[in-house]
């Protein structure tokens, strides 16, 4: 064991360290500006990652982490920081990113709910060298070792049960976890549910390969204890094929339940229904996705824009919610499941100014004619590039609304859009995912040529 004095700040990924000449020694578990004691876990190039064991001089923001699976796991770095801590440090991060405009930034609008608030869950399946196997989520830093996760704070009770059930099914089982060898079978579980609505869905990933042990009998097995944890849930296999320089392949097959589930989110005074297929992205924080959709509403409703573009729109949630306040609104998803979705959530919820296109956001925009007001981009983590930008910037909307996970990559893209004439308006941190390392953030922008004051 040894002692460390770690560093003021946390490093991007929400670590803390302390130095040693040029290299890292990252101390999971430590905060910033702290004297504790820790043990080596594992070294990498230079860096060095060592694990708590006692705690000498505290950082003030310090709390007791109610899961004991804290700091081995990867899935959240901050449970043992206080959440008003968690809160400032994300607007400082977002202050940093955007120097230039960080006095147009609003305060950062925090989860209501900070614990058991995620309605998707994916846990890996793995084994070790001497046949013992895991379910749960990967360790922290790297090792890329699944842990048999105990109680995930930020699951729900019921998709920890739905682990705790399928942990001891893989354990009695025969069945091994697939493995890049090429050997065994089971690869993923993922529970998703409508927090408001109660409906559930759990999903088993397997891989298909010439070698598969998985039969008819062994998703009754897997599935039989999970159906009787909640009537009603809808089950699905998800067959995965991964065939060298052919893309990986996803075959969905419903087993039993319904086919979808639903959520419903409260936007200012009205309700939505939406619909969710088992592969189409919703939103993974109900709780804050509402805070988000509103203040989205909240920007854009002074805006009075006539036509909406919303690029990367899922199953249509950010056009749904802005229907009600403009003319007219186009959706444009790659995955058709999503769009799928999208038209039969614009028919439940009756609202009829809106039409969706299944297809690559950036060829659409590459072919588009028409004019609209305002373009809505809530892209993947990678964010657009700088062809996207150039593109974006051709079809001259009076305003841009940048919905973002990761503001690092949104930064990368809205210097490009202001160097092609658009200045910031305003700038809107959100926590989604309270205890780990990311924000959301909205960003408003208003091209140089928009006439409005
Ligand atoms: C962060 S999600 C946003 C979804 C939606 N705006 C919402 O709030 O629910 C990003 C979406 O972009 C879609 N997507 C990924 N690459 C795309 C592409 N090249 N063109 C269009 N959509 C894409 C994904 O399928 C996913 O639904």
């Amino acid at each position: 064991m040894d002692t460390f004095f770690t560093q003021e700040a946390f490093d991007n990924e929400g670590f803390c360290f302390s130095k040693e000449n040029k290299a890292k020694n990252i101390i999971l578990g430590a905060l910033p500006s702290e004297e504790v004691r820790a043990s080596l876990l594992a070294k990498k190039r230079k860096d060095r990652f060592f694990i708590i064991n006692e705690v000498i001089k505290k950082n003030p923001y310090r709390v007791e982490a109610p899961c004991v699976d804290v700091p081995r796991c990867g899935g959240c770095v901050f449970q043992h920081y206080d959440y008003k801590g968690q809160l400032e440090l994300k607007k400082t991060r977002i202050h940093r990113l955007f120097p230039e405009d960080k006095q147009n930034c609003l305060e950062i609008i925090p989860s209501p709910k900070i614990f058991q608030y995620r309605s998707k869950m994916d846990f890996s399946f793995s084994q070790n060298k001497s046949g013992d196997k895991f379910l749960g989520l990967t360790q922290a830093k790297g090792s890329g070792r699944v842990m048999n996760t105990q109680s995930c704070q930020l699951a729900s009770l019921w998709a920890s049960q739905v682990l705790k059930i399928t942990q001891e099914n893989f354990k009695a089982s025969h069945l091994k976890a697939y493995d890049r060898s090429g050997e065994g079978d089971l690869r993923t579980l993922i529970t998703r549910e409508g927090v408001n609505t109660h409906e559930k869905m759990v999903i088993l990933e397997i891989v298909a390969h010439q070698n598969s042990a998985f039969k008819k009998k062994d998703i009754d097995f897997f599935f039989e204890k999970l159906k009787e944890l909640h009537k009603d849930t809808s089950c699905y296999l998800r067959v995965v094929q991964m065939i060298p320089k052919i893309p990986t392949q996803f075959y969905e097959m419903h087993l039993s339940g319904p086919l979808h589930i639903q959520e419903k989110l409260q936007i200012k005074d009205k309700s939505y229904h939406f619909k969710i297929s088992p592969s189409a992205f919703f939103q993974p924080n109900s709780y804050s996705a509402q805070k988000l959709f509103e203040a989205i509403v909240d920007i854009v409703r002074p805006l009075k824009p006539l036509k909406v573009l919303d690029l990367f729109c899922g199953t249509g949630t950010i056009g749904l919610v802005l229907a009600p306040y403009v003319k007219s609104c186009v959706g444009v998803e790659i995955n058709p499941y999503a769009i799928f979705d999208a038209k039969e959530n614009a028919e439940l919820n009756a609202i009829s100014n809106i039409s969706f296109v299944t297809q690559d956001a950036a060829l659409f925009i590459k072919d588009n004619k028409e004019h609209f007001d305002l373009v809505v981009v809530d892209p993947p983590r990678a964010g657009l590039g700088p062809k996207t930008c150039q593109m974006l910037c051709d079809i001259k909307s009076d305003y841009i609304l940048y919905v973002s996970c990761n503001p690092v990559t949104q930064a990368n893209d809205v210097l490009l859009l202001k160097e092609k004439g658009y200045g910031l308006c305003h700038i809107q941190p959100l926590d989604q995912f309270p205890h780990t390392n990311h924000c959301e953030n909205i960003i408003l922008l208003k091209s140089k040529d928009c006439q409005n004051p």
